[in-house]
């Protein structure tokens, strides 16, 4: 069975609303596994030479990668940040040929949750840019790892979603897991406009 590595990057998953459900659905799917970095790296420090050396081959033993995280000021998380500094530098630039090589062709899916909805991501909303526009520089790097771009599944109004908005989410996010690998770059968006 193929199988998906969901890296989830949140502050405290004790104070979340969407993300601890959302990854709660997820590791229901059949060959998902959710790790809560946060967790593994609680101080935000990701060793180049020994903690990247580890999460270089969790990255090459999955068949899919989905980085989760909640959108922080129009970018990532910092941790999210660390580890593209720490494991992407050590494959792709001290270890091309053992470790980044290898990872190319590997579809990367991006599982975004935001405070504020839809309308607001758009020329004239209160955020003038697009999701997508938000998550050039993540697509920058998937572009520079030859990783594969799937449509990001985004999480809009993550903060005051109801009972029922929830559920949708995560009924929508398993679906994205256990679909195919789409190469497509629209986001599915999923919350109140
Ligand atoms: C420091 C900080 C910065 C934030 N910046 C944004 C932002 O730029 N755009 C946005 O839509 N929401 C922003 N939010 C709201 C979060 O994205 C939202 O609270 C989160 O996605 C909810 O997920 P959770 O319930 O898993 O914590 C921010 C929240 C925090 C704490």
């Amino acid at each position: 069975m193929p199988k998906t590595l969901i890296l989830l990057f949140h502050r405290d998953l004790s104070k979340s609303h969407a993300n601890a459900a959302l990854s709660r659905a997820a590791a229901h799917v059949p060959g998902v596994e959710v790790v809560d970095m946060q967790a593994r790296y609680p101080d935000g420090v990701i060793d180049m030479a020994t903690d990247a050396a580890h999460e270089a081959q969790a990255l090459l033993s999955a068949d899919r990668i989905v980085l989760q995280f909640p959108i922080q000021w129009y970018s990532t998380p910092a941790l999210l940040k660390a580890w593209q500094d720490a494991v992407l530098t050590r494959m792709f630039y001290m270890c091309a040929e053992a470790e980044g090589d290898r990872l190319a062709g590997t579809p990367l899916m991006i599982c975004a949750t935001a405070g504020n909805v839809p309308g607001a991501y758009r020329r004239g909303g209160v955020n003038h840019f697009t999701i997508d526009e938000i998550l050039t520089p993540l697509r920058a790097t998937a572009h520079r790892c030859g990783l594969l771009w799937q449509a990001p599944f985004i999480v809009f109004a993550a903060d005051r979603l109801d009972d029922a908005a929830l559920a949708a989410a995560c009924d929508g996010y398993a679906a994205a897991l256990t679909g195919g690998v789409q190469a497509v770059s629209e986001p599915q968006g999923i919350g109140a406009g």
